[in-house]
């Protein structure tokens, strides 16, 4: 195949290279296809990020001027030019491929990337450690990730609304559920890994559905309830997930017992709140007080508004009373939120499933809508997932890695709270004892930047505003060439880099739904030889339209 477009005609190292075209329009290279320039010693691997047309004089001249026909496209040819701008992303030689520190020679040849050049400079999937990522442009090519390396550190999935990360998270999560089964199998020396995902949509442990609310496909639970446990924060899913699953154990109500609710994990909510400094530090010095008056100091707080005026006045001060019936008010969600409860906590449940190895999902069905109940659910598992492993020696905290999914995630790790919120607490302590993020967000510049450092693998979706592409692109080589790059990137597109990919990517993310009837397939001939009923029906419902 003759896929040659051009030559190289300059450029710099630190704006991109111009590629003149020739015998190609314009029209048919697209932000985001990949080329190769064969430079003097070295093949390039290039993304373009900028299409010029920029023979507007004589395009003018041309079209007014009353030649022959014949001589019109000669002058055509000639006077109008067309180019390129490509990024220099990595380059080769017959010893090594590498990131690109240099850029192609004069008239160097330049042609569409090849499934052969793809290969060479990205590798080959083996649906073992490395899973297809999705497609680069303009090839049919599967760009792969290598999950072994993508657990060892925090990684992000950004973009706008819609742009397809709750989709990639899920078959991310999938590919981390295959690579262990592999890790069992084979008894490689890494360490098991395990997955606990908050499920603020509802798109992990139930369906995953388009923005019209039709099911795209069932979300990773349901794809692998042999490997997963869903706590549901919203009672009403039980049912429901018992019946779509037709098992009779997966998922269970999450409780929390209101004598395990520390000062801190409402503390932590006091932005949200909207309470002052002041307000957060009194419930510390009032809590044994409020304990006089409850059965537990959360009790007391919740009913604040019911005691006695005389009573309250014999333990607090005029000011705290105001702001402690302030602080009531606010948790007024609180107040109709069943899962709170004075007898049961199945958050020691959930964390012993993690320590067997058992993938959680967290599903909040109608209380992910409630941005106060979502993040205190979030905060208190967290924060007791935290203190259960930093109690512990090194050695202990290491017998399995936790990969924590979160969506929202600024609401956890903006620069007010992570500091003190448990997720970000959990980023910045326990990396070494093997508990890493995923952090998906639509809004990257409001995560702190600090979290940046921690994160090593970067999937960025479409977006508009500046400040969220400058962030999640800065730890590019050449940050500014990649921004028209995210600006232009259709739905199910992402910009992918880090220590899990060898050199960035533009790709469109595999078809979710096949890739995960498929990632069933191999789940059921490689790890699971077993078909029980209810893999045979899932199979079914994977594979019909
Ligand atoms: N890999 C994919 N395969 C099939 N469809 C996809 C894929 N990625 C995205 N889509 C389509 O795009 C829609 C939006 O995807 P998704 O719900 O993941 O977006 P999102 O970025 O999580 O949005 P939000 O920020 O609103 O949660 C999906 O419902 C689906 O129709
Ligand atoms: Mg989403």
């Amino acid at each position: 195949m003759n896929n040659k477009i051009g030559f190289t005609v300059g450029g710099t190292y630190s704006k991109g290279v111009l590629v003149k075209l020739e015998e190609t329009s314009h029209e048919e290279i697209e932000i985001g296809h990949s080329l190769i320039a064969k430079g003097k010693q070295r093949k390039y691997l290039m993304i373009t990020n900028d299409v010029i047309a920029d023979s507007d004089a004589a395009a003018s001249t041309v079209n007014m001027s009353r030649k022959p026909m014949f001589a019109k496209d000669m002058i055509t040819d000639t006077l109008l030019t067309s180019k390129i701008n490509c990024i220099p992303i990595a380059s080769s030689t017959s010893k090594e491929v590498e990131d690109a520190r240099t850029i192609p020679d004069y008239l160097s040849e330049c042609y569409l990337l090849t499934p052969e050049e793809a290969w060479s400079f990205y590798g080959a999937c083996d649906m073992e450690i490395r899973y297809p990522l999705g497609t680069i442009k303009p090839l049919d090519f599967k760009v792969p990730i290598d999950v072994d390396t993508l657990i060892q550190n925090s990684f992000g999935i950004f973009g706008k609304s819609g742009t397809g990360k709750s989709v990639l998270g899920n078959l991310i999560a999938a590919y981390i559920v295959l690579y262990s089964n592999h890790i069992k199998n084979t008894k490689l020396a890494s360490i098991p890994s395990v997955l606990l995902i908050f499920d603020m949509h509802s798109e992990y442990g139930l369906k995953l559905k388009t923005p019209t609310q039709q099911v795209l496909a069932p979300g990773i639970a349901e794809t692998f309830p042999e490997e997963f446990r869903v706590y549901c924060v919203d009672p009403e899913l039980v049912d429901e997930i018992d019946k779509e699953f037709r098992r009779g154990t997966l998922a269970s109500e999450l409780k929390i017992q209101k004598k395990n609710i520390e000062v801190e994990d409402i503390v932590v909510l006091s932005e949200l709140l909207n309470i002052s400094g002041i307000g957060a530090l009194n419930l510390y010095a009032v809590k044994n007080r409020l304990e006089e008056l409850d059965k537990t100091w959360f009790d007391a707080l919740l009913n604040f508004d019911n005691f006695d005026y005389n009573v309250l006045k014999s333990k607090f001060d005029m000011q705290v009373i105001t702001s402690l019936r302030a602080f009531s008010r606010r948790l007024e969600p609180f107040k109709h939120f069943s899962q709170i409860t004075d007898e049961n906590d199945t958050c020691q449940e959930l964390i012993n499933d993690l320590k067997e190895n058992k993938n959680v999902v967290v599903t909040f069905g109608r209380y992910g809508d409630s941005e106060i109940l979502y993040m205190f659910v979030v905060n208190y598992i967290s924060r007791r997932l935290r203190d259960e492993y930093v109690s512990k020696g090194l050695m202990e905290g290491t017998k399995n890695r936790i990969i924590i999914f979160v969506e929202e995630a600024h609401k956890f790790l903006n620069p007010q709270v992570r500091g003190s919120s448990p997720l970000g607490l959990i980023a910045r302590e326990l990396r070494k004892r093997g508990i890493v993020l995923c952090v998906i967000d639509q809004t990257p510049s409001q995560i702190d930047e600090n979290v940046f450092g921690m994160v090593w693998n970067f999937f960025i979706g479409a977006t508009s505003i500046d400040r969220d592409v400058e962030v999640p692109t800065r730890t590019l080589k050449l940050p500014e060439l990649f921004k028209p790059l995210v600006t232009s990137l259709r739905k199910q597109e992402f910009l992918a880099y880090g220590s899990a990919i060898k050199f960035p990517a533009v790709v469109k993310v595999m078809e979710y739904r096949s890739q995960m009837a498929e990632l069933r397939r191999i789940y059921e001939s490689k790890y699971k030889p077993d078909l029980s009923e209810y893999s045979k029906s899932l199979t079914k419902a994977l594979n019909s339209d």
